[in-house]
């Protein structure tokens, strides 16, 4: 029996050394795998003391379970000792230096087209007109009939319009928004329609998708005169020139009776002939007086009312504004380009 209790003592004090010595969490986990395991020569001891003279178990079995418990309370203790090792070593390692000057923050821009928009949307605002939107999906009628774009018109060849499998299409201007504007308001009306237009057209100066500005203004007694006014203010307004001179040639929409064409000073050789407009003026903007039957289509009656209507390229606008020189820049999306404004 001293045999075994002698052997006790060495194994508790060879466990001893080893938690000693351990330095991590593997090692103390290899101890105690080593002295008190399933196979541990503990273990195996007080699997023996069954077989032991029935005066010996008691004494044996006691001092192995205190042998294994002091073993317990040395691994628990130095356990606690790894962990706030490892704990330190980390805050140590992982210290934020929090005297760093930070990253600082990439102020964005919005693109010139959205400034554009912007511009003309607080412009037309301030004399209180309305800003609608419409849809980019259209139909025909809206895009073309109501209009009085009949189904021979050129305007409806196939090569112009992107069609959608559903028989709608994506409209080819802005001028629909006109027609859904009249049937959900009454006159007198003023409103803007600024947005996104499609046709199937690509070279180096047009771009499948583009913006239009709409205009409609529809009260008792509008005539041509308040549309020649409403256009040259704009345009004064829009450019920051109050002598920008504005003329109007007659022309021909479907939409309009009578129609013209607007042609302003151009604004990059203050109208003495450039490589960008040629003779000193520029093709602004397409406008005229609201057609009998586009009023009717609207729901309108234009023995009671009239009205003129407009329609100008954004993309135009914004290149002349910022003397951007090719609308491709527009749509490519370089962040370098778009950095400049
Ligand atoms: N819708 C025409 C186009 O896309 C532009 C236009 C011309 C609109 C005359 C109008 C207008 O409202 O009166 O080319």
């Amino acid at each position: 029996m001293q045999e075994i209790l002698q052997k006790i003592e060495q194994l508790q004090r060879a466990a001893e050394s080893s938690i000693q010595s351990a330095i991590d969490e593997k090692m103390t986990e290899q101890v105690r795998i080593d002295f008190l395991g399933k196979n541990s020569p503990l273990t195996e001891l007080l699997k023996t003391v069954g077989k032991l003279p029935p005066s010996e178990r008691p004494v044996i079995g006691d001092a192995v379970n205190k042998a294994k418990d002091y073993i317990q309370l040395l691994m628990f203790k130095k356990k606690a000792d790894i962990d706030a090792k490892t704990m330190g070593d980390r805050m140590a390692r992982d210290r934020l230096d929090v005297t760093l000057p930070g990253r600082g923050q990439q102020l964005g821009s919005l693109h010139p087209i959205t400034q554009v928009r912007d511009r003309i949307e607080a412009l037309f605002s301030s004399i209180g007109f309305d800003v609608s939107e419409g849809f980019e999906i259209e139909d025909e009628w809206h895009n073309f009939e109501a209009l009085n774009i009949p189904a021979h018109h050129p305007a409806r060849n196939e090569q112009d319009t992107f069609y959608l499998e559903n028989g709608k299409l994506l409209r080819t201007h802005t001028s629909p928004v006109q027609i859904r504007y009249m049937l959900e308001h009454q006159p007198p009306m003023r409103m803007i329609a600024p947005g996104r237009v499609y046709r199937r057209d690509f070279d180096a100066t047009h771009t499948p998708m583009f913006h239009q500005t709409e205009g409609l203004v529809i009260d008792r007694q509008v005539n041509f005169g308040h549309l020649k006014q409403m256009i040259s203010q704009f345009l004064r307004r829009f450019f920051e020139k109050n002598d920008l001179q504005v003329r109007f040639r007659a022309s021909y929409f479907p939409f309009t009776e009578p129609s013209a064409e607007a042609d302003m000073q151009c604004v990059l050789c203050d109208g003495k002939g450039c490589s960008v407009c040629g003779n000193g003026w520029l093709e602004i903007l397409g406008c005229g007086m609201v057609h009998p039957d586009v009023l009717a289509a609207g729901g309108i009656d234009s023995n009671e009312f009239t009205g003129y209507a407009f329609g100008f390229g954004m993309d135009r606008l914004a290149m002349l504004y910022f003397g951007i020189p090719d609308l491709r820049l527009v749509f490519e999306n370089d962040i370098r380009f778009l950095r400049q404004f």
